[in-house]
């Protein structure tokens, strides 16, 4: 068991409940079919209560589930998700820093292609170019997913772009709603963003030993904090209703799996074709690039196999953006 993840047990506990949703389940049985005291059962249904689960606790009878949780523990998500290795293997946590640190470990000590993390809340949530993630306990999706693609670090950026080509699908497929991508692969509802994609790589010159793609999803936050109201927005805010994250994760798991499974038996093109008919970023947009060197006015034409952005800068030079961003200007 990775260090600090979600003891087993737990998981098997809140199988049981789903399990008996009907009736309610004695603490004794609970406690007996796991193997743990029934002081331990109580503590856990304090701690499932605290994350928001509801559960009735029946005296000297027991407890049932009120309803099916909306936590992203193992039992819940890999029943939904069939013999794919995206997802075979789900570490999950309660609270973490960073689920992108705790893959890059694994992968780092041999982790399986198909390692799924997932949390239920960050305290460290890692951004692109150095930015926090905001990760709310309980609302959002804050997963990353090892693969060992057998493919060189010059796969790097197609294996963003396929990325959020397959987090759109996932989004857009549960909540019915209009998903932008913006390159490489933000997703925004209405102009604003609502998932975030960090890809981690550890390779050699020419072999990729593992790629860590850390996925953040606001979906259930009620509010944004002030600081992020003008730019993010939540699933839940833009569908005025309550979405199921465990459904977001098993769609956007499948999707991942279809998407990489293309990427490798398509090549490069039939992902950056797919994202060109996606995004309205990719051709004849209005941008700001921004770049480690500094910040220009542009105009979008289209994505190159590689997965860079052909950009037409104001002063007349055509390059590639393979690294930093792009604002819109309106
Ligand atoms: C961005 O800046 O847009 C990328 C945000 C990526 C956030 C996700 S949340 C899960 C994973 N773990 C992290 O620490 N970051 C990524």
């Amino acid at each position: 068991m990775a260090a600090g993840s979600t003891d087993r047990k737990i998981d098997k506990l809140i199988d049981l409940l789903v399990k008996n949703a009907t009736v309610v389940v004695p603490g004794p049985k609970i406690a007996s079919e796991i193997g743990v005291t029934r002081q331990q059962v109580w503590t856990w249904m304090e701690k499932l209560r605290l994350l928001g689960v509801e559960i009735r606790g029946v005296p000297a009878e027991g407890y049932q589930l009120v309803t099916i949780p909306d936590i992203l523990v193992p039992s819940l998500v890999r029943s939904e998700l069939g013999d794919n290795p995206i997802g075979r293997n789900i570490v999950h946590y309660f609270r973490i820093d960073s689920t992108n640190a705790v893959a890059l470990k694994l992968a780092a000590d041999g982790a399986e292609h198909g390692t799924v993390v997932v949390a239920e809340e960050q305290t460290a949530g890692r951004g692109r170019l150095g930015r926090v993630w905001f990760s709310e306990k309980s609302s959002g999706i804050y997963t990353s997913i090892i693969l060992r693609p057998p493919l060189a670090p010059a796969a790097a950026p197609v294996l963003t772009l396929m990325t959020g080509l397959a987090a759109r699908k996932a989004v857009s497929t549960v909540t019915g709603l209009n998903v932008d991508i913006r390159w490489p692969n933000d997703l925004l509802i209405n102009g604003k963003k609502v998932c975030g994609i960090l890809t981690e790589m550890s390779a050699e010159v020419d072999r990729i030993h593992a790629v860590v793609l850390g996925i953040g999803i606001n979906v259930n936050h009620s509010t944004m904090p002030a600081a992020l109201e003008e730019i993010a927005t939540s699933l839940r805010m833009e569908a005025h209703r309550t979405i199921s994250r465990v459904q977001v994760l098993v769609t956007l798991l499948k999707e991942i799996e279809r998407h990489y499974q293309m990427l490798l038996k398509d090549g490069n093109a039939a992902i950056t074709e797919r994202w060109e008919a996606a995004s309205t970023f990719a051709h004849g947009k209005r941008v700001r690039v921004v770049t480690a060197t500094g910040e220009a006015l542009a105009t979008t034409m289209g994505v190159e196999h590689s997965g860079a952005l052909k950009i037409q800068y104001d002063d007349g030079r055509q390059e590639p953006l393979v690294a930093g961003e792009v604002v819109e200007v309106k």
